[in-house]
C-alpha cells in the first residue's frame, strides 16, 4: 500500500531557468502508483529549501492545488508583490513552503486552520531549479486521511527535511514521546512523522542524510520504505527499505525512485532491485548502495523492464479494469510464452534441485484474495497431474497458526504484486521450517520472488486497476506450468502427455478471445442488473473457485453483496437464501470428460429454479442439457475441465466491470482497497 516516487535528476544551471522535470516525473510516477492507495496525495520538490503540497484524496486534488499554487504564484510576480513574511493570502493557499516553520504555525496546520504559506518563498511550483523531489500517495493506516497527514512530512525544528513513508512504524509512539521531549513539534497523527523528525535529529549530529538514514533505521521496528531530501543536501534522495517495497530506475543524467517499477518505465528500462535493510542514496548520477551497518553493496541486482508505458495507459478503454480484461488472451499467451523448451518444461529462476522436487509430500498454496482463488483452481489439477496433496491456505490464516510443514514441503506463493505482507510472512515462516518455497509472481523486483527459492512470473504485463483480472488468469496458467514441470520432474506424466495437455493450454487464448468478442451480451445483462442488492455464484470443482471469484469482483468494484458456493453445499445451508428473483450465476462443466459433475450441478440448478431463482447458466458452446433450466445462457468454448476456469471467470469479471461502471462507479480504484496490500 502507499505509492511511493523519488527523482534525482541535474540542478538548473541558474534560477532563472528553473525545469518541470523532477515534478512532472514525481507527478507522473504518482498517477501510475494510484492503484496503491489513493486516500491522499503529496510531493515534495527541493532547491533553497524544502517545498511541499499535499491533499487528502485522490492525485486530481493535488495536481488542483498545484494549478493553484502556480496561477496564484504567476498573479504574484506579475504584481511585483512583495511579501511580507508569515503573510497568508485570501486564497487558500497550498503551499506549505517550511521556511519559518514556527511552532505556531505547525499547530494551527494541526488544527486544521488552513495550510499557511510564507508569501515571501511563495512561488511557482511547477518549476524548480533544484534537481529533486520525492511524492507519495496513502492508503492510511495511523491518522484519517487529510490534508495534514497526508504525505511527504516534514522534520527538524525549520521544516528543513521531507519524508515519505509506506509501511507501519511499531514503536512509533515511544519514539514520538522522545522526539516530543527534545522540541520537536508533531502535526499529524501519522507514525511517519516520527522517522521524519528522527532523520532530522540525526542529520544536525552527522551533517549527512545518509548516515541519519543509517541511524534512523536503527532506531525504527516495523515496516517502512522511507525516501527522504533535506534542504542542506538538495541534489540528493536517500532511501531505506524494511519488508516495504522499493526499486531503483537507472536513467541517464538522472535516476529514480519507486515501490515498483512502474514509478519510472517511461523514464527508463533499467532497474535495481534493493534488499531487505539497505540504504540507498541517489543522485542525478549516482546509486550508492549500503547495509544498515555501513558495508557497500557493491554490485546490486539489476534487470531490465519487460513492461512498456502502452501497458500503463487505458489504451481508449474507460477503464483499466476493462481494458485489463480485454488483453487477457495476449496476456495469457505471454504467460505461456516458451516455456518448452527441447520438450522440457522451464521456469524463470530456480535454485532447488531436482531431488528435492522429487523428495516433497505436500504442497501447501499460500496467497490471499483473487490470487488465493486461483490457487484454489490449481490444487485439482496439480493434485491430479502430480497425486501430491495439495493444500491451498490464505496466507495470513497460515502464517499465525501452527503449520505442519516440513523440508519435504513445497510451498507455492502466489501474489501478482510480490509485496503482499500476509503472504510474504507466510513464505518466511514457510522457510523459516526447512520448507522450499516457489513465488507465483508478476512483478519482476518485488520481494516475494526474491525471497523465495525459485521463481515463475506470469509476463501479463502491468495490472493496474486495483481488481486483479488477468493476473489471476496468469496465475492459474503459470501454477498449471508448475504442475506439469513437476509432474515432468517426478515422473508422473509421460513426455507425450505432458505435450498434449500443453497443446491444450496453448489453445486457451484464442478460446479467451471468442469470449471477449462475445461480451454483448454479459454487458446488456449487467446493465439490466444495476439494481441487484444481492448476487450469487455456484460452481463444481474448479468451478467452485470461480464462483468465489466472480463473486468477489462484484463486491469490490460493484459493493454488491455476492457470494460464491460449492454448489453441493448448497442444500446443507446457503439454499435458505433463495426466494423469488434471487439472481444466481451457475459455472456448468463440461459435458463431456466427468459427467457426473455435470450431472450434479444438473440438478443443482433444477434445485434452486425449483425456489423461483433466476439462473444465469455459464455452459459450454453445444450444451443442452442446461437450456430447460436456465433463464439466461452464457456460452464458452468447450475444454477440458481443468482449463474451463480460464474462460467460465471471464464473463464474470465482465458483468462485474460492466455493472460498476453502469452504476458509475470508479472501477479502477473501489473505496477502501488498494492494489498492493504491503500491511498485515
Ligand atoms: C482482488 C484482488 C486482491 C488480491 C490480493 C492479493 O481483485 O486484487 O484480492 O488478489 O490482495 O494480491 P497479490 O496477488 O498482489 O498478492
Amino acid at each position: 500500500m502507499c505509492g511511493i516516487v523519488g527523482y534525482a535528476g541535474p540542478q538548473a544551471a541558474s534560477p532563472q531557468a528553473p525545469s518541470s522535470r523532477p515534478l512532472d516525473v514525481v507527478l507522473q510516477g504518482l498517477a501510475r502508483l494510484e492503484y496503491r492507495g489513493y486516500d491522499s496525495a503529496g510531493i515534495a520538490v527541493v532547491d533553497e529549501q524544502v517545498r511541499v503540497t499535499k491533499r487528502s484524496g485522490k492525485l486530481k486534488n493535488l495536481r488542483e492545488a498545484l494549478e493553484a499554487t502556480d496561477t496564484d504564484a504567476r498573479q504574484t510576480a506579475d504584481a511585483r508583490q512583495t511579501a511580507d513574511a508569515g503573510q497568508t493570502t485570501g486564497a487558500e493557499q497550498v503551499a506549505d513552503t517550511g521556511a519559518g516553520m514556527a511552532a505556531d504555525t505547525r499547530a494551527r496546520q494541526a488544527a486544521g486552520a488552513g495550510q499557511v504559506a510564507d508569501a515571501a518563498t511563495k512561488q511557482a511550483l511547477g518549476t524548480t531549479h533544484g534537481g529533486v523531489a520525492i511524492g507519495h500517495t496513502r492508503w492510511a493506516t495511523h491518522g484519517a486521511p487529510t490534508d495534514t497527514n497526508a504525505h511527504p512530512h516534514r522534520g527538524g525544528r525549520d521544516g528543513e527535511l521531507a519524508v515519505v513513508h509506506n509501511g507501519i512504524i511499531e514503536n512509533f509512539a515511544q519514539l514520538r514521546a522522545d522526539l516530543a521531549a527534545d522540541g520537536f513539534v508533531f502535526v499529524s497523527e501519522t507514525d511517519s512523522e516520527v522517522a521524519a523528525h528522527l532523520l532530522a535529529r540525526e542529520v544536525e549530529q552527522t551533517g549527512d542524510l545518509t548516515e541519519a538514514m543509517r541511524a534512523t533505521t536503527a532506531r525504527l521496528e516495523g515496516a517502512f520504505t522511507l525516501l527522504a531530501v533535506h534542504r542542506d543536501q538538495p541534489g540528493t534522495v536517500v532511501a531505506a527499505r524494511r519488508n516495504s517495497p522499493l526499486v531503483v530506475g537507472l536513467g541517464e543524467g538522472e535516476n529514480f525512485l519507486g515501490s515498483d517499477v512502474a514509478a519510472f518505465v517511461d523514464s527508463t528500462k533499467e532497474a535495481l532491485e534493493i534488499d531487505q535493510d539497505q540504504i540507498v542514496t541517489v543522485t542525478a548520477d549516482s546509486v550508492r548502495v549500503i547495509e544498515t551497518d555501513g558495508t557497500e553493496v557493491p554490485d546490486p541486482k539489476r534487470f531490465r523492464i519487460e513492461w512498456d508505458v502502452a501497458a500503463a495507459q487505458k489504451g481508449g478503454y474507460p477503464s483499466f479494469m476493462a481494458k485489463e480484461i480485454h488483453e487477457q488472451a495476449g496476456a495469457l499467451a505471454d504467460t505461456l510464452l516458451g516455456r518448452l523448451v527441447d520438450g522440457t518444461l522451464q521456469l524463470d529462476e530456480r535454485d532447488i534441485d531436482e531431488s528435492v522436487l522429487r523428495s516433497i509430500d505436500k504442497i501447501v498454496v499460500i496467497a490471499c484474495g483473487t490470487a488465493a482463488n486461483a490457487g484454489a483452481v490449481v490444487k485439482y489439477a496439480i493434485e491430479h497431474w502430480c497425486r501430491i496433496p495439495v493444500e491451498v491456505e490464505l496466507a495470513h490464516e497460515f502464517r499465525y497458526r501452527d503449520p505442519v510443514v516440513t523440508e519435504k514441503t513445497l510451498v507455492v506463493a502466489i501474489s501478482q504484486s510480490g509485496e503482499t505482507m500476509d503472504t510474504l510472512m507466510a513464505v518466511r515462516h514457510a522457510r523459516e521450517q526447512g520448507a522450499k518455497v516457489i513465488a507465483i509472481c508478476n512483478t519482476r523486483g518485488s520481494t516475494i520472488p526474491r525471497e523465495a527459492d525459485a521463481a515463475l512470473y506470469l509476463y501479463v504485463g502491468p495490472e493496474i486497476a486495483v481488481a486483479s483480472t488477468k493476473a489471476y488468469l496468469g496465475q492459474i496458467a503459470a501454477c498449471y506450468l508448475l504442475g506439469l514441470y513437476l509432474a515432468q520432474v517426478r515422473g508422473n506424466l509421460f513426455p507425450e502427455e505432458i505435450a498434449e495437455i500443453m497443446e491444450d493450454l496453448q489453445s486457451i487464448p484464442e478460446k479467451i478471445q471468442r469470449v471477449l468478442d462475445d461480451s454483448a451480451q454479459v454487458e446488456q445483462l449487467a446493465q439490466s442488473m444495476q439494481d441487484a442488492t444481492s448476487v450469487l455464484f455456484l460452481g463444481r470443482h474448479v468451478g467452485y473457485p470461480t464462483a468465489m471469484e466472480g463473486a468477489l469482483k462484484l463486491k469490490e468494484i460493484a459493493y454488491i453483496h455476492a457470494e460464491g458456493f460449492a454448489a453441493g453445499e448448497l442444500k446443507h445451508g446457503p439454499i435458505a437464501l433463495i426466494e423469488e428473483g434471487q439472481p444466481v450465476f451457475v459455472i456448468v462443466p463440461s459435458p463431456r470428460g466427468r459427467d457426473v459433475l455435470h450431472s450434479k450441478l444438473i440438478s443443482n440448478i433444477q434445485e434452486i429454479r425449483a425456489r423461483g431463482a433466476r439462473t444465469l447458466v455459464i455452459a459450454e458452446e453445444g450444451d443442452e442439457d442446461v437450456l430447460p433450466y436456465a433463464d439466461e445462457v452464457i456460452r464458452v468454448p468447450a475444454t477440458r475441465t481443468l482449463f474451463a476456469a480460464l474462460l467460465t471467470v471471464i464473463p464474470l469479471q465482465i458483468f462485474a466491470c460492466e455493472l460498476a461502471t453502469a452504476k458509475g462507479l470508479d472501477v479502477d480504484q473501489p473505496r477502501n482497497l488498494a492494489k498492493s496490500v504491503t500491511v498485515e
